[in-house]
């Protein structure tokens, strides 16, 4: 198993894109497991490692507001509060237009701008409820305009 673990995450990777939907559906897994001729417990337990994937649909645009101590200190949580009641939803969930899921994640790297998200691969700092209503605002313009 360790031998394959870097072609597994590749293919993880893989499957997440194709889905169309930031998700590995069940069936993939067991197709992954059986690719590489190792069992599902395996690859459950690896899948599960990383919180980049996941076995459940997910939004288009995947919110991870970071909750580690220099993002805290400068108020993470109401950054956290703040996206929840703007997108109508909790952490862990999806809004209903498959569009915004909002996650809670750990460090991100970046604490000198705390506190900081990230929306799919790009980073934002120095939030504020102003700049998240920018950023939001932005998304959905290029979606309606796609
Ligand atoms: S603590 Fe938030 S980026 Fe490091």
């Amino acid at each position: 198993m360790e031998n394959k673990r870097e072609d597994i995450i590749l293919a993880f990777h893989k499957a997440q894109e194709e889905s169309g939907s930031n998700y590995i559906p069940i069936e993939k897994v067991k197709d992954i497991a059986k690719n590489f001729n190792v069992s599902l417990s395996e690859v459950s337990g690896l899948l599960t490692f990383y919180t980049m994937f996941s076995t459940e649909k997910r939004g288009k645009y995947i919110i991870r507001v970071c909750d580690s101590l220099s993002c805290r200190l400068m108020h993470s949580i109401d950054i956290l509060l703040y996206i929840q009641n703007k997108l109508g939803i909790d952490e862990g969930k999806t809004t209903k237009d498959g569009l915004f899921t909002i996650e809670r994640v750990n460090c991100l790297g970046r604490c000198f701008s705390a506190p900081n998200m990230m929306i799919n691969d790009k980073i934002y700092g120095n939030l504020t409820p102003e700049k998240i209503d920018n950023i939001i605002s932005e998304i959905i313009k290029e979606e309606k305009n796609d």
